[in-house]
């Protein structure tokens, strides 16, 4: 038997323009996916999914999950057409869009098929094993997605656009920040949504580029204001993020609603976090006693799931 686990993140700054190569910030969560494999004497792969969801997500995610677990199974170097194996897919981490939880199930299903067939990967090859995976679920992933749920903790992330390895660098606080995150209970598809975002820069490029170029200061101050720990002005940097995202037309009313309660309830930022279009929204809280009351006020207002972590050490 073999098991390996992918940490859950949540992307701080920078979904949609860290496809196009710009710097996102994203944070990796305690809650985890844990894949087990046993080896089967059945050609292929068998799945038992027992993983918490928000209602609705496995089902819509069903096809491009299959997809992905054959990418792995075949980055990973296995074949499993005479001798296959079967996979149980468990953990505390809950599957809602931006959790990232395709990115856990990929790395965690890595991590296992090297422990049982004794591959000898290091984090590096998990971490890209967990990109081909990614790529069942949507075709262009950036790949910030697998690198924090291979690596955890606070992670600043840059595609090299050429297909090269990407840049990435672990950063550390002075202390530990205060995070909500919500569901909308909305599952967004990444495809689509990553798609359309493609086709309207397409369409109007230049009016993606003033946009992108806000966003690439934006977040380069984000990086210094968090390492300084002015949480102030980090959440100043996330209400504006926000607005950028609306302009990019990834938000949508039940996100917004969520964010302005946050905010209304003591949030220093708040904004939508991964794919959107529904999907989680995010909160920065200045103390633990605020926290409590954002996620309060969130879960009154009909969030399905509300869930407090920190980041940065
Ligand atoms: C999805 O969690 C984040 C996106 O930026 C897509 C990606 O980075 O691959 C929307």
């Amino acid at each position: 038997m073999g098991r390996g686990i992918g940490f859950g993140k949540s992307i701080l700054y920078g979904e949609h323009f860290v496809v196009y190569g710009l710097p996102a910030l994203a944070a990796g969560i305690a809650s985890r996916t844990m894949a087990v494999v046993n080896r089967s004497n059945k050609a292929g792969w068998t799945l038992d999914d027992r993983r918490p969801e928000v209602l609705g997500y496995k089902a819509k995610k069903m096809k491009e999950q299959k997809k992905s677990v054959e990418l792995v199974i075949q980055a990973a170097g296995l074949d499993v057409s005479e001798e296959g194996i079967h996979i149980k897919l468990e953990g505390d981490l809950v599957c809602a869009s931006g959790f990232g939880a395709s990115a856990a199930s990929c790395v965690s299903l890595a991590r296992a098929l090297n422990e049982e067939f004794e591959l000898g990967y290091d984090d590096e090859r998990i971490n890209q094993i967990g990109f081909e995976g990614e790529k069942g679920y949507h075709g262009t992933p950036s790949g910030v997605d697998n690198t924090a749920s291979t690596f955890g903790g606070l992670v600043w992330y840059v595609r090299d656009l050429n297909g090269g390895p990407p840049t990435f660098e672990k950063l550390k606080l002075k202390n530990s920040v205060h995070l909500t995150v919500a569901s909308t209970g909305i599952t967004a598809s990444t495809t689509e949504v990553v798609s359309d975002v493609r086709r309207k820069k397409a369409a109007d490029p230049r009016w993606f580029q003033g946009i992108a170029e806000e966003y690439d200061k934006l977040v380069q101050d984000a990086r210094n204001a968090l390492l300084k720990f002015d949480i102030k002005h980090a959440g100043r940097l996330m209400n504006r993020n926000h607005e950028l995202l609306q302009e990019l037309t990834v938000s949508c009313k039940e996100l917004d609603d969520l964010i302005l309660m946050a905010r209304e309830n003591g949030a220093i930022g708040a904004k939508l976090t991964g794919t959107g279009r529904g999907g989680n929204m995010i909160a920065l809280a200045p103390d633990k006693e605020t926290q409590s009351r954002i996620a309060g006020a969130l879960e009154k207002g009909g969030s399905p799931l509300v869930y407090n972590t920190t980041f940065g050490l």
